[in-house]
C-alpha cells in the first residue's frame, strides 16, 4: 500500500526535475503527464485501491502533482514560444533567396497591345481622350441628337443631366476630338475604358474598346474591309473565316458588323467582334471637315470579347476579379 502512496511523490520529483528544450518536448511532456491517457489519469484511478482513511491525503498529493505539471507547462510555454520566434528570426545569410515572383501581364493588356501593334503596322497612331465626356462628343457630334432613339442602344451612366455629362459609352468621342483638332489625313486608333450599365457573364459595366478612324480623300468601303481582313488574320490566324453583315450605326453609312467563325464543340459558330462603316458625312461636317472632299471609315471593337475568344474564357467577370490562379496563366511580364 505504501508504495501506492509513494508514487505521486516520485512523479512530483520527476516533474520538478524536467526542463524542456523545445516546444515539442514540452508537448510530449503534457501528453505523457496530463494527457487523456496520461500518468495523472492513472494516479487518480488508483484512488480506489487506497484505504479509506488515506484517500484524502492521496487525493491532495495527486492534485499537487497535477498543479506542478500545469505550472511547468505554462511557464515553459511562454519562454519557449518566445525562443522559437527568436530562432526563426535569426537570418541565415547562407540560405538561398526565396526567388522573385515576376508576375504577368493582365490578359486584357496583352490583347489590347496586340490590337494596337497590328494597327500600328498599318500606319495608325494612338489617340486618347477623357473618360468623362460631354453630350456633344459622346452623342450629338456622332449624329445622335438629344432624344434620338439610337441613344437607347447604349445604356449610359450619367454624371450630370442637362447639360449632360456622361461616362463615355464608347471611344468614338476621341475620334471626334481628333477630327476637331487635326486636318485630314487622319489615321488613329483610340484604345480605352468605356462604361455602360450592363452586367452579366458577357457584359461588364466597365470594359475596353479599341476604335479606329481613317479620313482622307477617296477612302472606300473596300479599304475598310481590307484593313479588317488584315486585322483578323493577324489576330486569329490566317485561316480564320469572317463575314460582314449590314447593320446600323448613327455615325456611319453604310454600316456593318463583322463576325468571325469559331469552333464551338466541333460546330462552326459566328461571333460578332466589331462594328464598322463609312463615316456619315454629317459627322464630318460636325467636325468642320468638308464631306465633299473627304471620306473615311471607322470601326470599333471590345477588347474583352476578343480576349474571351482568343483565350477561351466564358465569363467576362474573370478579368476583373484578379484571382491570382486565373492571372498567372498568362505570359510573364516583358
Ligand atoms: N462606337 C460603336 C460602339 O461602341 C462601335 C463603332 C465604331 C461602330 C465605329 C461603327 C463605327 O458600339
Amino acid at each position: 500500500m505504501s508504495s501506492l502512496m509513494e508514487k505521486p511523490k516520485l512523479i512530483l520529483k520527476e516533474i520538478e526535475a524536467f526542463v524542456p528544450k523545445s516546444i515539442d518536448e514540452l508537448e510530449q511532456f503534457r501528453i505523457q503527464y496530463i494527457g487523456s491517457k496520461g500518468i495523472l489519469k492513472t494516479l487518480f484511478a488508483e484512488i480506489r485501491n487506497i484505504p479509506n482513511e488515506q484517500k484524502k491525503i492521496y487525493g491532495q498529493l495527486v492534485n499537487e502533482v497535477k498543479q506542478a505539471a500545469e505550472k511547468k507547462i505554462n511557464l515553459f510555454k511562454q519562454q519557449l514560444s518566445k525562443k522559437d520566434k527568436h530562432d526563426k528570426q535569426q537570418i541565415d545569410l547562407s540560405m538561398p533567396g526565396p526567388g522573385n515572383n515576376p508576375g504577368s501581364r493582365h490578359p486584357i493588356s496583352i490583347i489590347r497591345q496586340q490590337i494596337i501593334d497590328i494597327f500600328h503596322h498599318l500606319g495608325f497612331t494612338i489617340a486618347e481622350g477623357p473618360e468623362i465626356e460631354d453630350d456633344w462628343h459622346n452623342f450629338s457630334a456622332l449624329n445622335l441628337p438629344p432624344d434620338h432613339p439610337a441613344r437607347d442602344m447604349q445604356d449610359t451612366f450619367f454624371i450630370q443631366k442637362d447639360p449632360d455629362i456622361v461616362l463615355r459609352t464608347h471611344t468614338s468621342p476621341v475620334q471626334i476630338r481628333t477630327m476637331e483638332k487635326y486636318d485630314p489625313p487622319i489615321k488613329v486608333i483610340s484604345p480605352g475604358r468605356v462604361y455602360r450599365s450592363d452586367n452579366d457573364s458577357t457584359h461588364s459595366p466597365v470594359f475596353n474598346q479599341v476604335e479606329g478612324i481613317y479620313i482622307d480623300e477617296k477612302v472606300s468601303f473596300a479599304e475598310l474591309k481590307q484593313t479588317l481582313y488584315y486585322f483578323v488574320k493577324e489576330m486569329f490566324g490566317k485561316n480564320t473565316e469572317l463575314r460582314f453583315r449590314p447593320s446600323f450605326f448613327p455615325f456611319t453609312e453604310p454600316s456593318a458588323e463583322m463576325d468571325i467563325a469559331w469552333n464551338k464543340n466541333g460546330q462552326k459558330e459566328w461571333m460578332e467582334i466589331l462594328g464598322c462603316g463609312l463615316v456619315d458625312p454629317a459627322v464630318l461636317s460636325n467636325c468642320n471637315i468638308d464631306p465633299d472632299q473627304y471620306t473615311g471609315y471607322a470601326f470599333g471593337m471590345g477588347v474583352e470579347r476578343i480576349a474571351m475568344l482568343k483565350f477561351g474564357i466564358r465569363d467576362i467577370r474573370l478579368f476583373y476579379e484578379n484571382d491570382i490562379r486565373f492571372l498567372e496563366q498568362f505570359s510573364p511580364a516583358v
